[in-house]
């Protein structure tokens, strides 16, 4: 039974900065964002985009798609939780009128969450034949103002439904999975920004794709030439492509040639989005069927890394059909349509802050009509 991705819903925010401007006010070369960490802009989101209403908004974009009798899971993945103790997908279940009796819970391993999830809901379907199961990934990356991470956040959410016969994606068996308890990144409780060893990150990041390629090519007895493109996680596109450039070391021109091509069309949207952690891996396929050109059957790998660290690759292969299910018009007006902010309007965001909300406030949206957005809290019960 083929089981995979049946549906992709893609959400950031309606703000971005530039990278020459960022560049420019940090007295960096813009060089170094363009080219050296592969980045053109970064989405910002304010306190009415929190995780929970960007994994609505991406959510809400098939759900008229979804039969909702078959639904039987929600899992919701994130770094940038909204509570201790209460699911995120709770909030999510509601807005969107969910039924009541499915499995509902938020996942964590930093960037790897949504992996985790993706697996689970393969197993999930695999277990209850005509069942489906939502998966979303949502998350703000935030590593605070004038720090070498500053370049490399991002903001937005990617929402997939996992089902039999999938009209995007069919996952293929197997997966090469690697762990090591390491401090690469890490957010510790009550502290609003990342803490990070960012060039330790880059070396465990290489290190762990190395190791899990190399266990997946000699488990499945596929070589690279069997791959029409890699995805990979991508905290900025830089990070990707030197991973690729291992992948593709002693191939064939054809072969390195088509993986470069399809590493570039896979990483156009994080270019203009920046890392938005669990779901960075899964902006970067829709990417590559977005604006690529595959063919039904063929084959593309995926490369999981979620710091601390967890890392797999595993593959899918391309549905016939496919593209009648994407949207890409959507997605290139939702891009296309941000405001940009100077950096001091960015920076004002950033200061106030997403976190430690007063007791009781109101908050208003100038986000589109129909967007979904946090209204507030009242008694700290979140609108
Ligand atoms: N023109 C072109 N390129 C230039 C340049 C210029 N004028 N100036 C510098 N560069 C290049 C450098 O040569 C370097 O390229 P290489 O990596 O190919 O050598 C690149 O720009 C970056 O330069 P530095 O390493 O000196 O940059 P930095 O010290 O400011 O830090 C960073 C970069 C480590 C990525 C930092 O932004 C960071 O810590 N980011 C957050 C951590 C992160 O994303 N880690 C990735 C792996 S962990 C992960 O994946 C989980 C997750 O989501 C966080």
């Amino acid at each position: 039974m083929d089981i995979g991705i049946d549906q992709i819903g893609f959400y950031t925010p309606n703000k971005f900065v530039d990278m020459v401007d960022l560049a420019n006010a940090r007295n960096q070369d813009p060089n170094k964002f363009l080219i050296g960490i592969g980045q053109d802009r970064m989405a910002v989101a304010d306190k009415t985009q929190d995780a929970v209403a960007m994994g609505i908004n991406a959510t809400a974009e098939y759900l008229d798609q979804v039969d909702l009798e078959q639904l039987g899971l929600l899992i919701f993945a994130t770094e940038s939780g909204i509570d201790q103790s209460k699911s995120a997908s709770l909030f999510v279940k509601e807005a969107l009128n969910l039924p009541a009796n499915i499995r509902t819970f938020e996942i964590k391993e930093a960037c790897f969450a949504l992996t985790a999830a993706l697996q689970v809901a393969r197993d999930y379907v695999r277990a209850h034949p005509h069942h489906s199961a939502m998966i979303i990934g949502s998350d703000i990356a935030r590593y605070g103002l004038n720090t070498a991470g500053e370049v490399t956040q991002g903001a937005g959410a990617i929402s997939m439904l996992i089902k039999e016969s999938p009209a995007i994606i069919a996952l293929e068996d197997g997966h090469a999975s690697y762990s090591e308890n390491i401090n690469d990144f890490w957010r510790p409780n009550g502290s609003p920004v990342a803490m990070v060893d960012g060039h330790y990150s880059r070396d465990v990041y290489l290190d762990f794709f190395k190791e899990t390629f190399k266990e997946y090519l000699a488990q499945t007895k596929l070589t690279v030439s069997d791959f029409a493109g890699i995805c990979y996680h991508l905290p900025y596109t830089k990070m990707g492509f030197k991973a690729h450039r291992i992948a593709i070391q002693g191939q064939d021109e054809e072969t390195a040639k088509r993986l470069s091509d399809n590493f570039q069309l896979s990483a156009k949207y994080s270019r203009q989005v920046g890392n938005i952690y669990t779901a960075s891996l899964y902006m970067s396929i829709l990417s590559l069927l977005e604006n690529g050109d595959l063919e039904a059957g063929d084959r593309i790998g995926f490369f999981s890394y979620g710091s601390g660290a967890m890392a797999e690759f595993f593959s899918g292969k391309v549905v016939d059909g496919y593209q009648r299910r994407l949207r890409p018009g959507l997605h290139k007006r939702m891009l296309q349509e941000r405001t940009r902010l100077g950096v001091g309007q960015y920076e004002d965001i950033f200061t106030e802050g997403l976190e430690n909300l007063p007791e009781n406030v109101e908050f208003e949206s100038d986000a589109n009509h129909g967007t979904w957005f946090l209204a507030g809290q009242e008694g700290y019960v979140r609108k």
